[in-house]
């Protein structure tokens, strides 16, 4: 196995991450797998690929402990990194205006969000500044172009982390690192880890923005594993500091 096989994943139980960790293991990458409360969808990949697989759990807004459990899956003689896939994300789940926003909810969704973002680059970029060679792949969202009324937390919290991409990318760049984001408008994702409030909120949401959708329908994870996989990979060489938008012709 070739040492820029290795690639990290954080927020891999969940939708996109879980989807796309069973393609990466089918191509033959190994993963080194952060989780947080839950992974259930993950959980199976260490037994069907044992070498190829670990699984850290780490909440992303504690700095020292998502640096010290990454720090031991990449002790393990050549398990160094070359990418870094980004999903692990908490959204605004009160469905409140901004002027109706308890400031606790307010700060928890920067903290995971941003300062999550900001802890895990912390923790991999040294691994990449070691080998002079890294991708990096933020997950932000669409609402970076349009907002997110009821959502506005959400909202800038993935405008922040698509916006250090393009910092980031600058800095990088003399160290052979990479630095991207996938902004995706609506997923077809299972909705049943989510609160029956939240799927309701959703659902609505949703209907009134797929008819806003030149392609008329929701991503599918392949619509966007295909954009992601290539960014990670060798072939990508010359692109850095860019935000892309799958969103099926939406702008
Ligand atoms: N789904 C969509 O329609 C859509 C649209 C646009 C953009 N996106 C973006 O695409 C990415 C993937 O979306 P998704 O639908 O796959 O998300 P998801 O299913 O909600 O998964 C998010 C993951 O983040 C983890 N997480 C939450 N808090 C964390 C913390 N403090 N530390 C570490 N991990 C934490 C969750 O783990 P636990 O469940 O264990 O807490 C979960 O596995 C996200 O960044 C999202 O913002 C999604």
């Amino acid at each position: 196995m070739k040492q820029q096989d290795t690639i990290i994943i954080t927020g891999s139980n969940g939708n996109v991450a879980s989807w796309f960790s069973r393609q990466l293991l089918e191509q033959g990458h190994r993963l080194v797998l952060n989780v947080h409360k839950t992974r259930d969808r993950v959980a199976d990949l260490i037994i069907e690929y044992p070498d190829q697989v670990q699984i850290f759990e780490a909440d992303a807004s504690d700095e020292a402990l998502f640096g010290t459990k990454l720090a031991q899956c990449l002790a393990i003689d050549d398990w160094h990194p070359t990418a870094l896939i980004h999903t692990a994300t908490i959204r605004s789940h009160d469905f409140k205006n901004l002027a109706d926003t308890d400031s606790q909810l307010w700060r928890h969704i920067m903290d995971v969000n941003v300062i999550g973002t900001y802890n895990v680059l912390k923790a991999v970029i040294p691994y990449f500044r070691e080998m002079h060679y890294g991708k990096i792949v933020l997950f932000a969202s669409n609402v970076t172009r349009i907002g997110l009324p009821k959502g506005s937390a959400y909202s800038a919290s993935k405008a922040a982390i698509a916006n250090l991409a393009r910092s980031l990318a600058g800095e990088e760049a003399g160290n052979g690192i990479l630095v991207n984001t996938i902004s995706p408008g609506p997923i077809m994702i299972d909705e049943s880890h989510f609160s029956e409030s939240y799927r309701k909120f959703r659902q609505e949401y949703y209907q009134e923005k797929i008819k806003e959708i030149p392609l008329q329908r929701c991503a599918t994870f392949r619509d966007i594993f295909g954009i992601c996989n290539f960014l990670i990979s060798v072939d990508n060489t010359y692109i850095t500091g860019e935000e892309f938008y799958i969103t099926g012709g939406k702008l």
